[in-house]
């Protein structure tokens, strides 16, 4: 049996921080701190909120996922990954849909600005294909292939285009793995606990213990923890479902 710690379980561990106001997003960041590894902020808190949420996540000393699914021309996409990194998120995304010229500047805009304020350089992730979408929104919208070939064309289309990463769903960390390599970074959302009834809107979800066991690096946990009784509980939970995901691998 691996000998894993608690805090590589930690570290692995993305709460999806979705609020509507600043007061209780950050009152989700003081309960949480240093029993997450991160904080995703999406699109709903950054366009009620703004930066000061990152702001304050990043005085506390925690991570950021800044999760806004850039996609534009490549000169507006690589401006944004630059204002991403001054923000000095930890993680920010894209669409790998927007193409690999797109997903090359985003990368190298971050980089270079990184490295001209001495900062760290961010994960940068690609979204690939939405898993709201299935075989026929994908034909509707005109991409012949089916979802699973999508994620993989999108996925290594990223890859070679210079991200760190994908986000992918519970069902794809397998097949992406097996092509992508090691290297690649795979977050996962979609977790709910083996013995959960209760999946939200989420369809095809799988637990922290087999999605990392599968060999995803980071989990994003949202619900599960937000609507617990005892939240916190709920969190360390997941943590130790990680552990034991890493000790299986
Ligand atoms: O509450 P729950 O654990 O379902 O939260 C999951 C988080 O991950 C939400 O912020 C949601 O927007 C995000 N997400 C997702 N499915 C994806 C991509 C992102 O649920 N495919």
């Amino acid at each position: 049996m691996k000998n894993i710690s608690i805090e590589s379980a930690i570290s692995k561990l993305i709460f999806a921080l979705d609020a509507d106001n600043y007061e209780e997003a950050l009152s989700w960041v003081q309960l949480l701190s240093g029993h997450v590894g991160m904080f995703k902020v999406g699109k709903e808190l950054y366009t009620a909120v703004g930066p000061k949420i990152i702001e304050s996540i990043k005085d506390i000393g925690q991570k950021v996922f800044l999760d806004l699914k850039f996609h534009d021309i490549p000169n507006t996409v690589a401006r944004a990954a630059k204002a991403a990194v001054r923000l000095n998120v930890d993680m920010f995304n894209v669409h790998a849909s927007g193409g690999s010229q797109m997903v090359k500047e985003a990368v190298t805009a971050a980089w270079n600005c990184a490295d001209e304020i001495a900062g760290e350089r961010p994960i940068i992730l690609a979204v690939t294909v939405l898993t709201s979408l299935n075989n026929t929104d994908l034909a509707e919208i005109g991409f012949p292939r089916t979802t699973g070939d999508q994620v993989l064309h999108l996925a290594r289309l990223a890859q070679n285009a210079g991200a760190s990463g994908v986000v992918a769903s519970a069902q794809d960390i397998e097949m992406l793995r097996a092509n992508l390599g090691n290297k690649f970074i795979i977050v996962t959302p979609g977790i709910r606990s083996a013995g959960s009834i209760k999946k939200d809107d989420q369809k095809r979800t799988l637990s922290a213990c087999e999605a990392i066991k599968k060999g995803a690096d980071y989990i994003v946990v949202g619900r599960p923890i937000s609507t617990a009784s005892k939240p916190l509980d709920a969190c360390q939970q997941i943590v130790q479902e990680i552990a034991d995901g890493l000790a299986a691998r």
